[in-house]
């Protein structure tokens, strides 16, 4: 067996771990939405500002055994691994999993990282059961269980009219006339670029992150545009819902959607309130806008996913408002 880097220009390779993941999605994880083939290729070879994404296959001759994608920090959090394993059902149990986790390990060691996260799936509550291997063959392998989300999909029919006047009214109420909503899709309008970068920088602060060491990240005005540019160039629409403090001109609220030309599926991103501006509903209120937009300008979405952290209440609350029903989590496993 031979563990290779995955180039993203090579059409041959690329079919090949398509293929195979493929065949490990239909086995596990059926539920979950894939996302298009060429978007898998595309952020390998466009990663977020400041970050690499390595994908490797383990092969024996033409049969592909095994995936490993590794997302690598290069900036702040540059102490950090984070990857998935994916080895094909009818391979399993035959070492490919430990041999991909090694490389893995290498890795960590060339790249000075000290914390790798590996995530796994597992049931949540009376949700599709997902097969306990993962976590078992990573208890095996001395990680521990660090953070465990939950993900949820809306689906976009289900959630009617009346609704959304009803949660629509009890936002505008409680936001009142000192927030002003704004909304775009693509890229950040130039006036905004700054106030954007301030609270997405306080991400790593805000969110729980359970026993996973993610620190302050600074996301400044260059670090916005580029990663629109990144969108831009993986295909990827962010839709933007945001509330600017009238008196203040500070951006108190931030909510982004993630919608594809090219996919049925759209994907929830950050949402978050600035401390200093929370009890107003402006997450639900940046939400709802959101959800507009994309039905305004991406009729084909069917269905939204989203991620929150077991114990954030808060936006768990929101979630399950507008319609959210709980799928199943996405543990990380770490190991120092
Ligand atoms: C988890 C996964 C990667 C393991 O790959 P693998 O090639 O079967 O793993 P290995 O053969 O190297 O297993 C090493 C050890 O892990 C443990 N392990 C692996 N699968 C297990 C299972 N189904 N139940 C209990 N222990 C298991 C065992 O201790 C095993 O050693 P043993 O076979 O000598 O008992 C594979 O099952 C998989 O792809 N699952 C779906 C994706 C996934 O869950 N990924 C996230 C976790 S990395």
């Amino acid at each position: 067996m031979e563990i290779q880097r995955l180039d993203p220009t090579d059409a041959d390779q690329v079919d090949r771990a398509w293929a195979l993941l493929e065949r490990v999605h239909r086995a596990d994880t059926p539920e979950l939405p894939r996302g298009p083939k060429r978007y898998f290729s595309d952020e390998l070879a466009q990663p977020l500002p400041h970050a690499e994404l390595r994908g490797h296959l383990a092969v024996d001759g033409e049969q592909a055994l095994g995936y490993l994608r590794v997302y690598l920090p290069m900036k702040e959090n540059a102490h950090y691994a984070e990857a998935e394993i994916s080895v094909h059902p009818e391979h399993r149990r035959r070492g490919v999993g430990t041999a991909l986790l090694e490389h893995l390990l290498e890795t960590a060691r060339t790249e000075s990282r000290t914390e790798v996260v590996v995530v796994a799936r597992a049931t949540w509550k009376d949700g599709p059961v997902r097969s306990t291997a993962g976590p078992e063959f990573l208890e095996k392998h001395g990680f521990t269980a660090a953070l465990t989300e939950v993900h949820r999909r809306l689906e976009v029919a289900a959630f009617d009219a009346a609704t959304e006047r009803r949660l629509r009214s009890e936002a505008e109420a409680a936001s009142g006339d000192d927030y002003e909503l704004v909304c775009w899709a693509g890229r950040t309008p130039e006036r905004y670029l700054e106030q954007l970068g301030r609270i997405d920088s306080m991400i790593f602060d805000e969110i729980p992150l359970g026993d996973v060491d993610l620190r302050s990240r600074e996301i400044d005005v260059d670090h916005v545009r580029a990663r629109d540019d990144r969108d831009e160039g993986v295909g990827v629409t962010c839709l933007r819902a945001v509330a600017v403090h009238k008196g203040s001109g500070v951006m108190a609220a931030n909510s982004a959607l993630f919608a594809l030309k090219d996919d049925t599926d759209a994907y929830q991103g950050i949402t978050i309130v600035d401390p200093a501006h929370r009890g107003h509903r402006l997450g639900l209120l940046t939400k709802l806008a959101n959800l507009r937009q994309l039905r305004e300008r991406f009729g084909h979405v069917t269905a939204i996913w989203t991620g929150n952290a077991d114990v954030n209440a808060h936006m768990v609350a929101v979630n399950e408002r507008l319609g959210f029903e709980p799928v199943d989590a996405l543990v990380s496993y770490k190991r120092t």
